[in-house]
């Protein structure tokens, strides 16, 4: 099974599929878990300062046999780090965490709080070489274009909630437009909508032996879009990874795009209380 790769903005490559690790709170089970998805082959580990975990993917790193080189490590700074200085020094402390002297994609976590201050920290680590791309995470058409065209480096990445369900047609023009990867989060919308049993997804899953699951991976792998699945059991992480002997064809694409709402399962950025909620919330 080979894993394809995407080349972002500006050169450097990131695996399309990698392992997310929010909502692993324990820090053991975290551990357990990352160590798992590098045994199964994934190469890219998605965390977060805001999932508290950022020291349990570190060790398991460490533990590993795999090589810091060959891992693609993503980190996300939270809301109350936000501004040049605080955004800066979260960074250094990110990368303490994981153990790591270097990051490969670093991004803002959510479109609130000073994130131009944030911007400029992230622009000048990346242009002194410890972070090999940069990026936002929930930053929609609106805010995306207004920060790509106020800042020196195009965001090599947006990372955004992507599913069958909410498939991002609007965003990825203005994705498109510039230049920048979009990556999903919550790609299974974490079995929302009864998605792990949809009738069109397990169909189309049998004729090639696959589950709803791993369709609706493929179906995302084949719009190009980059996927963190996340999961906590191992013979799951296999499963998730399995999705690269198979290819949907046209009618199936389609019958996957109807089932787009165009809407979120999760959160409206655009609601006052969202910007409270997220404002609030210090680590
Ligand atoms: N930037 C952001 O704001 C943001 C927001 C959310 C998530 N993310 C990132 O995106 C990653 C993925 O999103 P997510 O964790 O929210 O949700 P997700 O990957 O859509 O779904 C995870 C859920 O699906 C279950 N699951 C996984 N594989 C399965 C399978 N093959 N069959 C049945 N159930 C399965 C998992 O259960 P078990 O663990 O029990 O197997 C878990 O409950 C996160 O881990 C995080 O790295 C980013």
């Amino acid at each position: 099974m080979t894993v394809a790769n995407v080349t972002l903005n500006n050169g450097v490559t990131m695996p399309q599929e990698g392992f997310g690790v929010f909502q692993v709170n324990d820090l053991k089970v975290c551990e357990q878990a990352v160590l798992d998805a590098l045994d199964v082959g994934y190469r890219l580990i998605d965390t977060a300062q805001a999932y508290g975990n950022e020291a349990a993917v570190g060790k398991a790193i460490q533990a590993s046999s795999v090589k810091r080189e060959d891992i693609f490590l993503t980190t996300k700074v939270w809301v109350s780090n936000a501004g040049y200085e605080l955004a800066q020094a979260s960074i250094m402390k990110s990368m303490d965490n994981l153990q790591t002297d270097y990051l490969d994609l670093v991004l803002i976590h959510q479109p609130f709080g000073d994130y131009y201050g944030t911007y400029r920290a992230l622009e000048e680590l990346y242009k002194v070489g410890k972070i090999r791309a940069i990026g936002v995470s929930n930053f929609y058409p609106d805010r995306y274009v207004d920060l790509v065209k106020n800042v020196s480096v195009t965001p090599a990445v947006n990372q955004l909630e992507t599913h069958v369900f909410n498939q991002r047609q609007n965003d990825r023009i203005f994705l498109e437009k510039y230049g920048t990867q979009i990556e999903s989060w919550g790609p299974f919308a974490e079995g929302k909508n009864n998605l792990f049993q949809n009738p069109t997804l397990t169909k189309i899953g049998q004729s090639y032996n696959k589950t709803a699951a791993q369709v609706a991976l493929r179906f995302l792998i084949q719009s190009g879009v980059v996927v963190i699945p996340k999961s906590t059991h191992k013979e799951r992480m296999q499963q998730n990874f399995d999705i690269w002997d198979f290819v949907l064809n046209e009618q199936e694409m389609q019958q996957l795009q109807a089932l787009d709402t165009g809407k979120s399962l999760f959160i409206d950025h655009y609601a006052g209380e969202t910007a409270e909620m997220f404002n609030d919330r210090k680590l």
